[in-house]
């Protein structure tokens, strides 16, 4: 859960969800989730699990001297991509902390806190300096191995956010563009929808549930045999879904209060939710207590993407934590400086890593378990306890047919084959 809330539900759903026409997207992410995300967390729990290895260690060992290992490699270079650029974000996020410290919304204008998010938009050293704090936190994180200290202050600091939207979409329900924020978020407009909407949807469900990259295959190696494959995937999937949705809650109410045009892109969140703090009574705490929290919920992203990198060089390579911690920590800050300087880069590795990078994982890694498995290797790691028999033979008949079908008929549309 940790890995699965983020930045992906808090700042990217909704100002995608704005971009892809409210509620006819939801709807597809949605579906999205239910036919391509459950089966194929669940897949990727299998096989860490089995094989309690990184992701290349894992294909490797299942099955050796084969290409499958590929998919592994593969997973590294999305988690070199998508966290070079999210940690820019993350980075925008903490300079936010600080805005919030200095009580720099109070009394401010709709104008004046677009003008905040703007200048810092164009200050690529301010991006660099955050980015590179951003990247430092994660780096000291993973290099100590302190899973256990934050796996403790994830269980107070989830919920604690998950509070906070709460109360935040209760406020922003009462502002005088919730109707028109309401309407927006459940009538569905159907003419927005097309291909690429899909695309966006899979991408996005993808990227939220921190599937098709290996995350939850290096998760899953950490995982004891006790724990409940299936039923931890929909506790993930449902927890994660409702931060996204009730962030939308929050963010698309207050945009039609405030004038904002709901598809004003990635800086949505930046530019709405500091309106709405500058009004609430005790304000103040309410924007510091927000974006802490979405910190704490970046770094835990954060940390299981440059895990996944490093785990592969810690138990492949023989690397010490700290050294793999820090090599490649620091090869990403590098990488994510160009996302830093102009946000189009950010946008193109976004897309490449949503659009293709991740989509492409995920088949691979279903068709890995669907097909290239054997019947019983992808049934031998559940106990009776974890799945009836019916619930079994469901998911490895999406996995094998519904999800490897649906990715590739999505990415086929993509690549312009049809
Ligand atoms: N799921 C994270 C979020 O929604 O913020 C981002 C992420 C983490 C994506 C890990 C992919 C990943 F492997």
């Amino acid at each position: 859960m940790g890995s699965a809330v983020g930045l992906g539900n808090v700042w990217r759903y909704p100002y995608i969800t704005g971009q892809y026409g409210g509620a006819a997207f939801i709807l597809l992410y949605i579906g999205c989730v239910l036919a391509v995300g459950v089966p194929l967390m669940i897949a990727e729990f299998l096989i860490g699990r089995k094989t309690q290895l990184n992701p290349v260690g894992a294909f490797r060992k299942l099955r050796p001297g084969s290409p499958w290992v590929v998919t592994g490699w593969l997973g590294i270079v999305s988690a070199f991509t998508i966290l070079s650029y999210y940690a820019v974000v993350g980075g925008w996020v903490l300079h936010y902390v600080y805005l919030s410290l200095i009580n720099s919304f109070a009394g401010k204008s709709t104008e004046q806190v677009t003008d905040i998010f703007i200048s810092m938009n164009v200050n690529p050293d301010l991006q660099i300096f955050w980015l590179a704090i951003f990247m430092f936190v994660t780096i000291v994180i993973v290099s100590k191995g302190v899973s256990g200290g934050l796996e403790a202050g994830n269980k107070i600091m989830m919920p604690l956010l998950f509070a906070l939207l709460i109360v935040l979409s209760i406020y922003a329900l009462q502002t005088s563009g919730a109707a028109s924020g309401l309407e927006f978020l459940l009538r569905p407009q159907w003419q927005k929808i097309g291909p690429t909407a899909v695309l966006e949807a899979l991408g996005q469900a993808l990227f939220s549930l921190s599937l098709g990259m290996g995350t939850m295959i290096t998760y899953g190696s950490y995982l004891s045999r006790r724990s409940n494959l299936v039923s931890s995937t929909f506790f993930i999937a449902a927890g994660d879904t409702l931060v996204a949705v009730l962030a939308g809650f929050v963010v698309f109410p207050l945009a039609f209060s405030f004038g904002l045009e709901p598809g004003a892109g990635p800086g949505l969140i930046f530019r709405t939710l500091p309106i709405a703090f500058a009004q609430l009574p005790g304000g103040y705490w309410v924007a510091l207590g927000f974006f802490i929290l979405l910190s704490f919920a970046a770094i835990t992203s954060s940390i299981s993407l440059l895990e996944v990198a490093s785990a592969y060089f810690i138990d492949e390579q023989g690397w010490s934590r700290s050294r793999a911690g820090w090599t490649l920590g620091s090869a990403i800050f590098l990488l994510g400086i160009p996302s830093a300087i102009g946000e189009q880069f950010l946008g193109v590795m976004d897309a490449l890593s949503t659009n293709y990078l991740l989509p492409i994982g995920a088949l691979l890694i279903a068709v890995f378990t669907g097909w290239a498995l054997t019947h019983n290797e992808r049934i031998d790691e559940f106990s009776a306890n974890d799945v009836t028999a019916v619930r079994l033979a469901v998911w490895s008949f999406l996995i094998r047919f519904v999800t490897p079908v649906a990715l590739i008929l999505i990415f086929l549309h993509q690549v312009r084959l049809f």
